[in-house]
């Protein structure tokens, strides 16, 4: 043991340039592009969040500022005991700033939180549209109130005017956030639960799942597409529409196959004998920004990996491998991207 003493005495440098440049670089990760951030917001709800967010952030600066200048004028005070305030002021002193000022700002902030909570309850004009979602493990499902005809992780929105979104789980609990357009609402079983979404400017909006609700909760993204009232309202009719027929001989091909193959028995493509409603709506799967709720991008190779196996691409959901004839893929991928 004693010839461990030298080495436990070795005074360890500790790189403390190092330590503070790895904290930078995690901070500056989250300046990364791409993620939605709340004080970025592109609708009514999100943008009273991030109001509230600024007024938080200045009280706090403000307060900040104010416990480091007593911080400095005590320092000051201890180097110089002769002009000490004089005895009786402290307490006065720490009633009022340390009491009473806390009190009437927190009094304040807790009013403003709420009177925000109350105009985030209800939009300001009763919505003309009503969305109909439903959170299942891991995917949503996007249907219109009054419209035959449904979508996945994707809600297209008008621009410019509220939006109700009701919200169901088939399963566990999930959470509804569209960082830039509204706060979190929660999905809970056996509850409908209500929000409203109101972009102001046209745009995609990303959406996550934001209650974890298990394997794969990270990839149960969605998108908000908010258009022109016009264009939102042709979308819609087109969403009622029987899927478009085959174009060419490939996708003729590809419908045969579609049609022959397991895959009726868990998806619907409108105007045809798949009527399937365990998975996705596939009649605009073609449009759709992404495969399996954001796990990989909507192109004819993630389609493709996606038919044959989708595990591989995301664990755990609820699609089984497909023994599908390699010869035939490309006409299936062919169909199913002429989906729109
Ligand atoms: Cu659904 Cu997390």
């Amino acid at each position: 043991m004693a010839g461990r003493g030298p080495q436990i005495r070795r005074r360890r440098s500790v790189p403390i340039p190092r330590a503070v440049g790895c904290g930078l670089l995690l901070l500056l990760c989250g300046c990364a592009g791409g993620a939605p951030s709340t004080l970025d917001p592109g609708g009514v709800g999100a943008r009273r969040v991030a109001d509230f967010w600024w007024l938080l952030f200045w009280i706090s600066v403000a307060v900040f500022v104010e416990v480091m200048a007593l911080l400095v004028w005590a320092l000051v005070f201890r180097r110089h005991p002769r002009r000490r305030l004089d005895r009786s002021d402290p307490v006065r002193f720490v009633v009022v700033a340390g009491a009473g000022l806390p009190f009437v700002v927190l009094l304040a902030v807790y009013g403003l939180g709420l009177r925000d909570l109350a105009a985030l309850a209800q939009p300001e004009t009763p919505p003309a549209v009503t969305v109909e979602v439903t959170g299942h493990k891991w995917w949503w499902e996007v249907r219109y109130a009054g419209v035959d005809g449904a979508t996945a992780n994707e809600i297209r929105i008008p621009v410019g005017e509220p939006v109700r979104v009701r919200l169901r789980t088939a399963d566990v609990l999930h959470s509804f956030w569209v960082p830039q357009l509204m706060p979190k609402t929660d999905l809970i079983a056996g509850k409908i639960r209500e929000t409203w979404l109101h972009a102001e400017r046209p745009g995609e909006y990303r959406g996550q799942c934001a209650e974890y609700c298990g394997l794969q909760h990270a990839h149960m993204a969605f998108l908000v597409v908010a258009r022109p009232r016009a264009e939102f309202d042709a979308w819609l009719a087109r969403l009622a529409e029987p899927a478009p027929a085959p174009d060419s001989d490939a996708e003729r091909r590809g419908r045969q196959a579609f049609l022959q193959s397991a895959c009726v028995a868990c998806h619907t493509v409108r105007g045809t004998s798949a009527t399937g409603t365990v998975g996705p709506d596939l009649s605009m799967l073609g449009a759709r920004w992404s495969l399996g709720a954001g796990a990989v991008p909507n192109d004819g190779g993630h389609l493709g990996g996606w038919i044959a196996n989708s595990q591989t691409v995301k664990p755990g959901n609820a699609m089984p491998p497909q023994p599908v004839d390699a010869a035939a893929l490309p006409d299936l991928i062919a169909y199913l991207e002429s989906l729109r």
